[in-house]
């Protein structure tokens, strides 16, 4: 197979990672037969240093030509008194609404080899594995009107919680088939007790749900849902639900099994290629020091041979090495217990290629 990858290392740590994805990217290839090409792409940072945008034209060129696009992290203290348009970050959302991402997916999995870094008690976390998926182009974060105004003589606020019909089936229809490919459950999360648009999307998982009979739905308040990640995240397999729960929910979800630093995401469009990013970002605090753990990186390049180009064979190799890799004891700082020596970056993406 013969596959165009668009590479934006990015700011900071990103530099590093995904320059361990494309080098794990290779030996895959090699392996299995496959040609990918690499375009490497500038954003953030960097390209406001060399060119004065966060997210340059030839940039977004690159991305709609390319059959999949990894992202590094974007960001870093250098650019932080930057006014708003100038900002690394801004080159981020752009992205995200020039190839028209409308749905985030995060896999949360439990490792066993990095157990002792999660929050939770062993026996609640042992064998979680969900997938949360975030609707990400509607709702309260685009609705207009969103201003201060005077309402009867008082001084008042307003966002708006929008949505068309069409974009709450798109992200709900994405659950239930990637539920179908899984343990073939979705929770529906919303807060179908007050909010009309809850409803709404209640209404319209039911109607989805006729279409997939294979899979079970279950509806579950968001509050509620807050809760039951924390008492028995082993329960979860798709969990769907709208931009902002999903914000909060997401970033809950992804603390359960412990570092950042071992999280995938997969952000998908329709018709268009789709945006692959470790959940972390640029942590310019540990930048240059070789101890970043790049295999959130290197398992978002696992999402894309498999959602993107259909390739689990080639998916399960990443992340079965991966697997291994910890098995083995070997760990880098983040997840590395209290006494161990940790390898670095660079000897990580190593001992994964080599396992692959
Ligand atoms: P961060 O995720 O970069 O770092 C948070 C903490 O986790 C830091 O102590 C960092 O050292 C550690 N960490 C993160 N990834 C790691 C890895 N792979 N291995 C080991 N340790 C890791 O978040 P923070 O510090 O809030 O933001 C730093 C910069 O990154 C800011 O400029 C922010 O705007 C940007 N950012 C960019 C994102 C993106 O590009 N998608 C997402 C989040 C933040
Ligand atoms: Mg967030």
């Amino acid at each position: 197979m013969k596959k165009t990858i668009a590479v934006l290392p990015g700011d900071g740590i990103g530099k590093e990672v995904t320059q361990g994805a494309v080098s794990v990217l290779q030996a895959v290839g090699e392996r299995f037969g496959h040609q990918f090409t690499f375009t490497f792409a500038s954003i953030g940072g960097g390209a406001i240093d060399a060119l004065g945008t966060p997210l340059p034209d030839e940039t977004i060129e690159v991305c709609k030509k390319s059959d999949a696009v990894l992202l590094g992290a974007v960001g870093g203290p250098k650019w932080d008194g930057l006014p708003g348009h100038l900002r690394p970050e801004k080159g981020l959302l752009r992205i995200r609404k020039e190839l028209n991402l409308y749905a985030n997916l995060r896999p949360v999995s439990y490792y066993a080899a990095t157990a002792e870094t999660s929050p939770l008690r062993p026996e609640i976390i042992a064998g979680a594995d969900m997938l949360v998926v975030r609707e990400l182009t509607g709702g309260l974060y685009f609705g207009k009107p969103s201003e201060r105004s005077t309402r009867d003589g008082e001084e008042s606020v307003v966002d708006t919680l929008f949505y068309k019909k069409k974009e709450i089936e798109r992200v709900i229809r994405l659950a239930f088939q990637l539920a179908d490919t899984r343990r073939k459950k979705v929770t529906s999360v919303d807060k179908a007790n007050v909010l009309e648009s809850s409803r709404v999307w209640r209404e319209t998982a039911e109607e989805i749900a006729r279409e997939y009979p294979e899979v079970t739905l279950e509806h579950m308040l968001v509050d509620n849902a807050a809760m039951q990640l924390i008492k028995n995240p082993k329960q979860f397999d798709v969990l769907v639900t709208e931009n902002m729960f999903g914000d909060i929910l997401s970033d809950e979800a992804s603390v359960l099994t412990g570092s950042l630093g071992m999280l995938p995401s997969a952000s998908i469009s329709e018709g268009g290629p789709y945006l692959y990013e470790p959940i972390h970002g640029s942590a310019p605090d540990i930048e240059g020091k070789n101890i970043a753990n790049p295999i959130a990186m290197i398992l978002s390049a696992a999402m894309m041979l498999r959602t993107s180009f259909g390739l689990e064979a080639e998916a399960e190799a990443i992340e079965n090495a991966v697997e291994q890799v910890l098995e083995s004891g070997l760990k880098t700082s983040d997840i590395a217990l209290n006494g161990q020596k940790p390898i670095g970056t660079a000897e990580m993406i190593e001992e994964i290629k080599a396992t692959i």
